[in-house]
Parts: C-alpha cells; sequence; structure tokens
C-alpha cells in the first residue's frame, strides 16, 4: 500500500497488539498494547532498561517482535525493512548521535532526503528533465528545512564540527527530511543543560505543530516530556511493560509509577512528586 493511501485507511497511525520482545532470558518488551491516532505527540518514559529503544526499533523495523502484531495505517509491518519503512513514513533519531561527521551540515540532511527519493533510478542514470527538477526541489527542501531549525549558517560546515546540542538539531531536521507521517525520538535532549532543553523543546512543539506527524518522543529530561505532552498522552514504561498511561498530571500522581522510579511507598507528598521530576 502506498503512503497516501494507506493514511487514509486507519485512523490509529500506529497499534501495538500484544507486542513481546525476548532477547535469551530477558523479556525485553512484555505484551505491550498501545496506540498512537494520526498526528498525535505521545511520550514514552521510563527507568534505564525499561523497553522504551527496544519499542522504538520495533516500530522502525530494526528487529522484528518475538510475538504480536504491529500496524502502521492499519496494516502488518512485522519483518518489513527499515528502507522500505523509511519510505512508508516512519523515520526516527537514535540515543547515540548518527550523523556522517567528515559530511556537511547540508549533505547531512541530502542524505535524509534521499532515503526516499522521489525519482526513479533510470531517471538518475539520465539526468531526466524530471530528476533535475526534483534535485531541485529537494536543494529547496533541505534549505528550508535548515532554515526552520536554525541551522542554515552552518549548512557547509562538517556536522562533527557543530557543537553537541546543534548535532541534536540537525538529527532532528534529517529525520524530519524523509517527510515523516510518524517521527520517533529518542532521548533527543540527551546531554544538554536547562536551557538547552528548553530550546529543543520550542522546536519540537513547533515542528510538530507546523507539520503535523505523529510523534514518540522517549526522553529523560521529564520537564521535556510534561511539557510537550501537556495536551496528549505519556505512556511509562516498566521491566517491558506499559505501567500506565494517561495525561501528564495522571502519571505524576500515580502510585505505580511512583514507586517504580523510586523503589519505595511514600506516594502522596510533593516532596515525591519532585524527585520523580528529577530522577526521570
Ligand atoms: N540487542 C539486545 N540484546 C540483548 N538484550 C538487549 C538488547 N537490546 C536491549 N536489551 C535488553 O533489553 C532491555 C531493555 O533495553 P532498552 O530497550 O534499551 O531499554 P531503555 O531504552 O528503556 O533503557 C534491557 O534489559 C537491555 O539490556
Ligand atoms: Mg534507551
Amino acid at each position: 500500500m502506498e503512503k497516501h493511501d494507506a493514511a487514509k485507511a486507519s485512523p490509529n497511525v500506529l497499534e501495538f497488539k500484544g507486542v513481546s520482545v525476548q532477547f535469551g532470558g530477558v523479556r525485553a518488551v512484555n505484551n505491550v498494547d498501545l496506540t498512537l491516532a494520526r498526528g498525535e505527540f505521545l511520550g514514552l518514559i521510563g527507568p534505564n532498561g525499561a523497553g522504551k529503544t527496544t519499542l522504538l526499533n520495533l516500530i522502525s523495523g530494526a528487529m522484528p517482535p518475538t510475538s504480536g502484531e504491529i500496524l502502521f495505517n492499519g496494516q502488518s509491518i512485522v519483518g518489513i525493512s527499515p528502507d522500505r519503512l523509511c519510505h512508508l513514513g516512519i523515520s526516527r533519531t537514535f540515543q547515540n548521535i548518527r550523523l556522517f561527521p567528515k559530511m556537511t551540515v547540508f549533505e547531512n540532511v541530502a542524505l535524509g532526503l534521499h532515503a526516499r527519493p522521489n525519482y526513479s533510478l533510470t531517471d538518475a542514470l539520465f539526468c531526466t528533465p524530471r530528476s533535475i527538477r526534483r534535485e531541485k526541489q529537494n536543494i529547496e527542501r533541505a534549505n528550508g528545512l535548515l532554515d526552520l531549525v536554525g541551522l542554515s549558517a552552518y549548512a557547509k560546515k562538517h556536522a562533527g564540527d557543530l557543537s553537541y546540542g546543534l548535532q541534536r538539531r540537525l538529527e532532528l531536521v534529517r529525520a524530519m527530511a524523509t517527510d515523516p507521517q510518524l517521527l520517533l525520538l529518542d532521548e533527543p535532549a540527551a546531554g544538554m543543560n536547562e536551557d538547552e532543553c528548553g530550546n529543543l523543546t520550542k522546536l519540537i512543539r513547533s515542528i510538530h505543530q507546523e507539520f503535523g506527524f505523529g510523534v514518540i518522543l522517549i526522553e529523560h529530561h521529564i520537564q521535556v516530556v510534561m511539557e510537550l505532552c501537556r495536551e496528549s498522552r505519556i505512556y511509562v514504561m516498566n521491566l517491558g511493560e506499559i505501567l500506565a498511561s494517561g495525561t501528564p498530571m495522571e502519571i505524576q500522581n500515580d502510585t505505580k509509577v511512583i514507586n517504580a522510579y523510586l523503589g519505595e511507598k511514600r506516594t502522596t507528598n510533593g516532596r515525591t512528586r519532585r524527585q520523580i521530576s528529577r530522577n526521570c
């Protein structure tokens, strides 16, 4: 099914039905059910080792589930390669930055665009007018995206020479270059200070509002998640399972969530909630 036909077919862009992943004796994901409506912004939090990255790996096709069903636009995507899933509209960033440091900022974004080519190999080989026209559009799109995230001034610099915060921004824009319906963000604010987190939060919000794609955001900086999900939902994972889901307020007051983070029974005082804010 092609990307835009598929988009009309199902109200949910993503659905997990009883999904599990077993690594030897470790059940990294255990019988997870999850839905993401079209254009929804979903937060995914949980302690280290909870299974969050594994869940994103399942969606991006990096690994198949041991059991269960994963539907994208109502169609099973189990066994489909990451390249094909990128074509279908799933894009991601990684917990550890994966840029090409010796290539320029512009080239890194252009690579993202070519992950979903908009002209055929034959067009490219024979330099057809179509390929020339599309390539011009691609260059405009890459420049437009760099402008949008404030990286235009760095377009000709090597990606590896950018500051850490700007490299994170570049990863984000490269993932967006494929024009996704679903964007998976694995700890985009990792290693950032408070100011950088604030700037990234504003950027992600404006991008989401402008492009309207669905987002699943894994993030340890809990203020970033609470802010970005203030009108939507957060799922909390622990030991491979979905422990709770709800609004930011519901999550912060959920006894199971507090216990999972702190390993203790204190639940109602403000100090415990503040500790969650710091520890997530
Ligand atoms: N490729 C793998 N092989 C074996 N075990 C893995 C692999 N990937 C993840 N795990 C294990 O699965 C569990 C969940 O890991 P992960 O999804 O990375 O958690 P999180 O992103 O929430 O920190 C951990 O116990 C981790 O050690
Ligand atoms: Mg992880």
